[in-house]
């Protein structure tokens, strides 16, 4: 699966943008991440050849939904294969700003978890400002519901792109090539329900922006 990866990166390398999957114990740490007690509807933009998809899939409750985004269309070939028999998992060749499209089409009203594997850094401004809003609007208003995203740099954090997310909490994987942040973005206040008070979609008064913390 290594190899079909790299086979991949030399293909489009900007776009896959890594030349090995990501090692168990960034895989660990994204996958600690998120509640699967109950049923869930969870998206993975750029899940590549499918190791973190396998770990959410071994997690996952049985009512629960997966939606992968994949852009390239041989390593969506391969996870249509290897995730053939598991009905919860559904395969979009897709840009995952689509992902507003998609949901809708399955008749889903939101996703409790949106995880992130795609080069965020090399996207320009509006790009990446649309995935963003996007992904915060998808997201279930519940103290649980977050963006996940595993990156070099922890740019969407600290540049302040995801400022409308009400908080943030983040961690550095050394065991990774390369090192990488793990940056869980609340949709909500911890314990608060989001209700009401929004403009533009956004939460008021309650982004990261606001209390600071970086
Ligand atoms: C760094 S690789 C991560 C692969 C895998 N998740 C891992 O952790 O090893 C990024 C993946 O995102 C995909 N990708 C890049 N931009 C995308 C986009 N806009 N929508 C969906 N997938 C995208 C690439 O094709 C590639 O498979």
């Amino acid at each position: 699966m290594s190899a079909l990866f790299l086979k991949r990166f030399l293909r489009s390398p900007w776009r896959v943008a890594s030349i090995v999957p990501s090692s168990k114990t960034l895989i660990r740490k994204v996958s600690d991440k998120m509640d699967h007690s109950g049923p869930r509807v969870v998206a993975e933009f750029g899940p590549g050849e499918g190791c973190h998809t396998r770990e959410i899939a071994k997690r996952m409750h049985a009512d629960s939904h997966l939606l992968l985004f994949e852009i390239d269309a041989e390593l969506c070939e391969h996870l249509r294969r290897q995730f053939a028999d598991d009905l919860r998992i559904s395969v979009h060749n897709e840009d995952c700003v689509k992902l507003p499209d998609v949901l809708s089409k399955k008749g889903l009203p939101h996703c409790d978890y949106v995880v992130s594997g795609i080069p965020f850094s090399i996207l320009e401004k509006a790009k990446k400002r649309e995935i963003l809003d996007h992904t915060y609007t998808v997201l279930a208003p519940q103290a649980h519901s977050a963006f996940i995203i595993y990156q070099v740099t922890n740019e969407l954090r600290t540049r302040g792109h995801c400022d409308h997310f009400a908080h943030a909490e983040s961690e550095y994987c050394l065991r990774n090539v390369p090192p990488m942040f793990v940056t869980k973005f609340f949709k909500t206040k911890a314990g608060k329900p989001l209700i009401g008070h929004r403009r533009n979609g956004h939460a008021v008064g309650s982004g990261i922006g606001s209390n600071g913390a970086h």
